[in-house]
């Protein structure tokens, strides 16, 4: 039997990783959309134990994470830290009763674990038998909000993706150690690498994540597993490389799909159009596509360059550029909740 939220006017929330660049954003966006919060737990590692965070006009202060808790009286909980504290954590605040939305890649491939983009699979809820729901990694969401319109319409027989990911996407020691490699190579001063294998600023690094024996990147693996699972396609031809680009915030992804029925780049921009968190954002001629500068902060999904790739039979080339902290991540956190809510 699925697990559901109960109806209430308002909910205690917890946030897990509170001070991480998710938790953070987690707080702004819970604010933004006026989040039905009873209460607000806040959770990190004892380094921020006792500094506040400022949430819906209030000050909260940030508790340190113990297996004590205590999580009693917790209605949902956002996890966003890192895989060795969802693994302990998921399976406790769920047994103490909380919904957990979780965004590590610990449970995304568990079959009792929905894995979820509310656009796209929100039925996918009612099989959360555990009480655990996953969010997809950071690339993969936005890449399956514009293959599911397109899917529907035309299948989509296989896609090649390649992603240009901005060090966000790695948390707050990676933001920071790109500033300062920046600074310190403006200023002739010797770089270190520390949070990457190599210097990030001025770069580009074709690895994210560790490397499987055919010589894949786990990110890459992610992403092939994770839209199959969430498009309901488990033989869909997918095939990724993923580069971390000396960017701040938002993720861009190069997409070359092959449908099995014929489709115009004008179809397929009506399509994308009609989909609820998609941004068509396609004007050539007037140098108008999607950027990272101009995605960021933002809960769309933003597609360009439409076209078709007239190297094979019914093909199309197109561009996409999301925020990774927002629909990526927290947003995609949020709008699970609310889904959760409306189906209370
Ligand atoms: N960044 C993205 O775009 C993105 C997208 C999708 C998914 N994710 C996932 O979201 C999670 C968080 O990522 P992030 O980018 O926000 O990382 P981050 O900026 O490094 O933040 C990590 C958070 O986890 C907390 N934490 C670390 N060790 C802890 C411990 N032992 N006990 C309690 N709390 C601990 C940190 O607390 P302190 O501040 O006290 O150290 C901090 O609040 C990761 O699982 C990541 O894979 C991130």
């Amino acid at each position: 039997m699925s697990v559901k939220l109960l109806k209430k006017q308002s909910y205690t929330v917890a946030v897990i990783g509170a001070t991480g660049v998710v938790g953070k954003e987690s707080l702004e966006i819970l604010e933004e959309r006026k989040f039905p919060l009873a209460g607000l737990r806040l959770f990190a590692s004892k380094r921020s134990a006792g500094q506040s965070l400022a949430c819906q006009g209030r000050e909260w202060r940030v508790e340190e994470l113990t297996p004590d808790g205590p999580f009693a009286g917790i209605d949902l909980a956002f996890i966003s830290a890192t895989d060795a504290i969802s693994r302990e954590y998921a399976p406790r605040l769920a047994d103490a009763g909380a919904i957990v939305i979780d965004d590590s890649a610990v449970f995304r491939m568990d079959a009792d674990v929905p894995l979820v983009v509310p656009e796209v699979n929100a039925h996918a809820l009612d099989a959360a038998v555990r009480g655990i729901i996953a969010i997809p990694n950071c690339t993969t969401t936005p890449l399956v909000m514009v293959l599911e319109p397109l899917h529907r319409a035309v299948i989509v027989k296989r896609v090649v993706v390649t992603t240009f990911q901005s060090v966000s996407g790695t948390g707050t020691a990676a933001m920071d150690e790109l500033v300062k490699q920046t600074r310190d190579l403006l200023s002739f001063r010797e770089v270190k690498a520390e949070v990457y294998p190599h210097q990030i600023a001025f770069n580009c690094l074709p690895q994210i994540g560790s490397f499987g024996e055919g010589g894949e990147c786990s990110e890459e693996t992610k992403i092939v597993n994770e839209t199959r699972k969430i498009l309901e396609e488990p033989q869909m031809r997918i095939t990724a490389t993923t580069v971390r680009v000396p960017v701040l915030r938002c993720h861009s992804e190069a997409v070359n799909i092959e449908t099995e029925r014929p489709l115009t780049p004008n179809e397929a921009r009506a399509l994308l159009a009609a989909m609820p968190g998609v941004v068509v954002f396609d004007e050539p001629v007037r140098q108008l596509y999607p950027m990272p500068l101009d995605a960021a902060g933002k809960d769309e999904v933003y597609v360009g360059r439409i076209r078709e790739d007239l190297s094979i039979t019914n093909g199309l080339n197109l561009w996409l550029v999301s925020d990774n902290l927002r629909k990526g991540a927290a947003l995609n956190a949020v709008q699970i909740a609310e889904a959760l809510i409306a189906r209370a």
